[in-house]
């Protein structure tokens, strides 16, 4: 996974957390790389969990809900550091109709050893997209997350249902309406 998301980690949970108790957490944390990350630098996938669990465990909080939360925390950091990307869209379902032709693709040319995962457009109507995730890591939390700091990035209330595969824990669908008007 790449470093960015570990820094992006690291200043979520600063935020939450407060400089002190996230200094007391990166000391009391094996962290294998010693926990100096670059954001272009590639580090494993098992280390982001040991992170993880270290940050649940600090907050209170289950690994799902702090996932979303990071999630939209990480779409702001995204946008703000990939402004030339994001910057030419102007809504929500334009940008997620793209997301794998153009998105990831672009970042995966900038930083080959990234590991974007899949997303097909199943169905779009109107302001409505269904899209079906794939990835080896299954992050559907992550993903919910990163889709709800997309829709407050463009300022257009959605609202996501999620669909596990039974037979692949790999393969979720993504229901994706405008939120109901209140
Ligand atoms: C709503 C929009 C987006 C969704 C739902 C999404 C989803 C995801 C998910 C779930 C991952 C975790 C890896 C995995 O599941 O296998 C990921 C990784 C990543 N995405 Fe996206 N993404 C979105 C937008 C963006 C944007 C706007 C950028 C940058 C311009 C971006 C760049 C990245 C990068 C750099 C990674 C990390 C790759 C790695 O660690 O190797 N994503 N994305």
């Amino acid at each position: 996974m790449k470093g960015l998301v570990f820094i992006s980690f690291i200043e979520f949970l600063e935020l939450r957390l407060g400089v002190p108790a996230l200094e007391q957490l990166l000391a009391s944390t094996e962290l294998a790389s010693g926990g100096a990350y670059t954001s272009v630098g590639s580090y494993e996938d098992a280390e982001f969990g040991v992170l993880l669990g270290a940050g649940c465990g600090a907050l209170g909080e289950e690994a799902g809900e702090v996932l979303e939360e990071f999630g939209v925390f990480l779409f702001r950091r995204l946008a703000w550091e990939h402004e030339d990307l994001v910057g030419g869209y102007t809504g929500v379902i334009e940008l997620l109709r793209r997301l794998d032709e153009h998105i990831h693709p672009a970042v995966k040319a900038i930083h080959p050893d990234a590991e974007v995962p899949e997303f097909e457009v199943i169905r779009e109507e109107g302001a409505s997209i269904v899209l079906e995730y794939r990835s080896a890591r299954s992050l559907p939390t992550l993903a919910r997350g990163l889709l709800r700091g997309c829709f407050e990035h463009f300022g257009e209330p959605h609202v996501v249902r999620t669909e596990a595969d039974p037979s692949d824990p790999h393969r979720f669908t993504f229901f994706i309406d405008p939120a109901p008007a209140t």
